[in-house]
């Protein structure tokens, strides 16, 4: 993985020492030791209640999949109960957004969007809740591989994994005005396999918004260049992350994209 690791992770655990026996931690050590054992129950717990109150709107009847139409969602999480319930798994390279630029980006994309407006979120599911939590849109949908997203909006998980770019529902074959995507991974072979999935999804004078580390813009001619995905324009965006330091930016497909983000 590209991504380097968060700071507050490497410096953390580094003045560890041995305390003389074999079993004793050092009590700074244990004490870190601790509070992330009781932050992760504390998160699992969330997530728990979370699942099980979809469970019950389910069986309430509250809660219909496959039902887009003119039905309200139950209001989405904020991002701090979201950041509380879904820890970020480094496996996944996931890295959230600092909840300033989720709420930054959200409000930019509200203001291209009419009730009607069908927009996916691809490996952005933090930029899902900032936007769904601000004003619901039923045509949002989020597409991630990491599956606890489904707890968030059952209705509007579709579950996708980039390694089989053509597997997701046919009702989605160029359905999207609006594609948001932050790929996983910073490389050509990531972007080749998303980009294939965007052309099927997005709408022919469809906008993408690609959010990722400047280090791989040199791809872009090859990978982003052909309509309906490019020629890209770099953003007015300011990319921020909780505890990443990349140099972030964004691009967009559609003219005056060089303006989208600027306050
Ligand atoms: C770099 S993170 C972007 C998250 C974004 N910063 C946010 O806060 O919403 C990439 C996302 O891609 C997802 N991901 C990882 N591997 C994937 C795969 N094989 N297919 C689809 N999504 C994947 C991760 O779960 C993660 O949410």
């Amino acid at each position: 993985m590209e991504i380097p690791r968060p700071r507050s992770r490497s410096s953390s655990t580094s003045s560890s020492t041995c305390s003389g026996s074999p079993l004793a931690l050092d009590p700074s050590v244990l004490e870190l030791l601790n509070s992330h054992l009781t932050e992760k129950a504390e998160e699992e717990a969330r997530f728990k209640a979370l699942e099980a109150e979809h469970v019950a709107a389910r069986l309430a009847g509250l809660d219909v999949e496959d039902d887009d139409a003119g039905r309200e969602d139950k209001p989405m999480i904020s991002l701090d109960d979201y950041k509380k319930t879904f820890g970020e798994d480094w496996q996944l390279s996931q890295f959230w957004y600092s909840n300033e630029f989720a709420d930054h980006l959200s409000t930019k994309l509200h203001g291209m969007c009419t009730r009607e407006t069908k927009i996916a979120f691809m490996c952005s599911p933090t930029a899902f809740v900032s936007f769904q939590h601000m004003k619901q849109l039923p045509g949002a949908h989020v597409f991630e591989v990491d599956s606890r997203f489904a707890a968030l909006s059952p209705r509007q998980f579709v579950p996708y994994d980039l390694d089989s770019p053509d597997d997701f529902p046919k009702k989605f074959q160029g359905f999207f005005d609006i594609v948001v995507v932050d790929p996983p991974f910073l490389n050509e072979v990531t972007n080749v396999k998303v980009s294939s999935t965007i052309r099927q999804i997005i709408k022919p004078k469809g906008k993408l918004l690609l959010i990722t580390s400047t280090s791989i813009e040199d791809i872009f001619k090859k990978v982003y260049s052909e309509p309906p995905l490019g020629p890209l324009r770099k953003t007015a965006l300011d990319v921020q992350h909780g505890q990443l330091a990349n140099d972030f930016a964004s691009w967009g497909n559609w003219d005056g994209a060089e303006e989208f983000g600027r306050d």
